[in-house]
């Protein structure tokens, strides 16, 4: 069984997504270890809670510096032992000794076709404004691998999602979630995990 820890700040979406996914067999050979938050109003948290899901709360303003929050983020993921670790909308920079003790064992869900509309500043509804403002046709998802840098980790999948004349950050936002994001992310675990032996 892959061991999975899913890292969420706000709705959660994406963190049900995989919930329902390992729930209705989509994704196999998966166990949703806990789920950490740095927000302790995320939604995502009670989402957690309602599926039976162990919900922990590791917030920056509980720590009087940026190095006891890591600390403290670091050895919650030590309790919960992950195999794999996925960032479901998760908007914390990540502690560097975390890329290093866990490479290659973690993965993020970014809510554009990578290389465009990514990097430093680029998250959530930003995303979309700018595809919006920049005039693109096909936007989309992206699973990726997460390295030292900002959403420049290998490639796992992608999906494209039309734009559509109207379309404002919101609604564009859950086009693309419901047409790639909740569709890929829980596709790429489930591969992960048939890969994966123990
Ligand atoms: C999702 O659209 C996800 O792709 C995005 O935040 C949203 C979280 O929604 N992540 C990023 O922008 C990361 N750079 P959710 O909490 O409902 O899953």
């Amino acid at each position: 069984m892959l061991n999975i820890v899913v890292c969420v700040s706000g709705g959660g979406t994406n963190l049900q997504a995989i919930i329902d996914g390992v729930q209705n067999g989509t994704i196999q050979n998966t166990n949703i270890a806990g789920v950490i938050s740095n927000n302790a109003g995320a939604y995502a948290l009670e989402r957690a809670r309602n599926a039976g899901i162990q919900a922990y709360c590791v917030s920056p303003k509980d720590f009087a510096s940026r190095q006891d929050f890591n600390d403290a983020f670091l050895k919650k993921l030590e309790e919960l032992n992950p195999d794999l670790i996925v960032l479901a909308g998760f908007l914390v920079i990540l502690p560097e000794r975390m890329i290093q003790v866990y490479r290659d064992r973690i993965i993020n869900i970014h809510p554009s076709l990578i290389p465009s509309f990514c990097g430093t500043g680029y998250y959530g509804l930003k995303v979309h404004e700018a595809a919006l403002e920049r005039g693109v046709k096909l936007t989309g998802a992206t699973v990726h691998y997460v390295d030292e840098g900002t959403d420049t980790g290998r490639i796992i999948a992608q999906k494209a999602v039309e734009v559509k004349e109207g379309d404002t950050p919101e609604i564009l936002q859950r086009r693309v979630m419901e047409q790639a994001e909740w569709i890929i992310l829980p596709e790429a675990i489930n591969e992960i995990a048939a890969a994966y032996q123990k």
